[in-house]
């Protein structure tokens, strides 16, 4: 079957055509393309995601990229450009959770390509895209990450979907099966990382500027909360720690100020004690706030992931959102699951950040359910939940 999906729940404009086959047992999918139009340069100047600007760039964008999805060269599935369309057998589109504007203008976008091509049409949940975005072609590598999944004696497993608006920790019975052990009560881990990284003077979008900050870092350097670490339960809590540096980094400007106002009282009395200095703490690196915050993150996801894994006999983690793009995370991930002697999956990291790609496997798996099968009119709505 092949699926022409729409992903503008935020800031990335994508289309995508993707050949799915072999039914839940043996899903496979081959991507013929994965357009993407990122719209950070639009949002840049104002620090985070403007949704109106977010949405008028979608309206611009989707008609370009069918374009282009149309002008390419299907060559390896033999079929000539532009007859392309007739070949779809199914349209999908994001239909929340997401900034809503942004979704209707996806919504409406596919409503009409339905009608006008008289196809189905499937409205997808943006976390469920993430979910099974494990599913998604990906290359061997040494380290076994990269690893094409085998779903035999792949569940129970449990997912986490890390995005900058959602943390969710999922236990998964089989593909489609699956129920929420937690979530977060307030910041989403990605929005930790934007929220932080704004503090830090980082450009939007936070998450990759942090991570390349954290690498040259030492992660010990601050000791940041965990929250929720030891509770049990598996929900999380990221808003303390945002707040934890921002009192972080106030101290340090007062510690540096004192530090400045010190030396310019010793230089004025032309006293030489190197005393006068001692009660202020030297000024942390940025690299190092940042490889310490993060590593808070990391700490916090995984003690929770890998718990839950033991408590409900788990085989598989799953790890996929904006987040599992972050290597420090995906490193973490890989070595527990290695110690623990369980199944690791997470997308390649141009997979994990929002593409069209995953809302067709999605897709794939609401058609083969039925239940929540195809209708003519979508429904857009931001809070939607799992
Ligand atoms: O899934 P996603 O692309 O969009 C949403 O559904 O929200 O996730 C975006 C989030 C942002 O908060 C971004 O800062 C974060 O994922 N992110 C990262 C990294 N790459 C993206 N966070 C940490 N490290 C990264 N390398
Ligand atoms: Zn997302």
């Amino acid at each position: 079957m092949k699926i022409l999906s729409v992903e503008t729940s935020c800031d990335e404009t994508s289309l995508a055509l993707v050949e799915a086959a072999g039914g839940l047992a043996k899903p496979n999918f081959k991507i013929l393309k994965n357009l993407v139009a990122s719209q950070i340069k639009i949002h840049r100047p104002f620090g985070g995601v403007v949704p109106n600007l977010a949405k008028r760039e979608h309206l611009r964008n989707l008609p370009i990229l069918l374009n282009r999805l149309a002008k390419t060269n299907y060559s390896k599935i033999k079929i000539k450009k532009q007859k392309i369309f007739r070949t779809v057998d199914l349209i999908a589109a994001t239909v929340g959770p997401g900034l809503e504007p942004c979704l209707w203008a996806g919504v409406n976008f596919t409503e009409e390509l339905a009608r006008k091509w008289n196809k189905p049409l499937v409205g997808v949940n943006h976390l469920k895209g993430h979910l099974y975005s494990f599913l998604l072609p990906q290359k061997r590598v040494n380290s076994g990450l990269f690893q094409t999944p085998n779903l035999k004696n792949l569940f129970p497993a449990v997912a986490l979907i890390a995005s900058g608006g959602h943390t969710v920790l999922l236990l998964l019975e089989n593909l489609i099966r699956f129920r929420k052990l937690g979530e977060t009560r307030d910041d989403a881990a990605g929005e930790a990382f934007d929220k932080a990284a704004r503090m830090l003077g980082l450009p939007y979008p936070g998450g990759p500027e942090m991570e390349k900050l954290a690498d040259c870092g030492d992660s010990t350097a601050v000791i940041f909360p965990r929250p929720m670490l030891n509770q049990k339960n598996y929900d999380f809590s990221f808003s303390g720690l945002k707040t934890a540096l921002l009192y972080f980094l106030k101290n340090s400007r007062k510690n540096a100020k004192m530090r400045e106002n010190g030396k310019k009282r010793q230089s004025e009395n032309k006293q030489k004690s190197s005393r006068d200095f001692a009660p202020f703490r030297a000024f942390t690196d940025k690299s190092d706030i940042a490889a310490s915050f993060q590593q808070a993150i990391i700490d916090v996801l995984t003690a929770k992931t890998f718990r839950a894994a033991q408590e409900f006999k788990a085989k598989t983690i799953l790890l996929s959102g904006g987040v599992a793009a972050n290597k420090s995370l995906r490193r973490t991930f890989a070595r527990k699951t290695k110690e623990n002697q369980l199944n690791f999956f997470a997308p390649p990291p141009k997979f994990a950040a929002d593409n069209a790609a995953m809302i067709a496997a999605a897709a794939y798996f609401q058609i083969l359910r039925k239940k929540n099968g195809q209708s003519p009119k979508l429904q857009a709505d931001g809070n939607l939940s799992l």
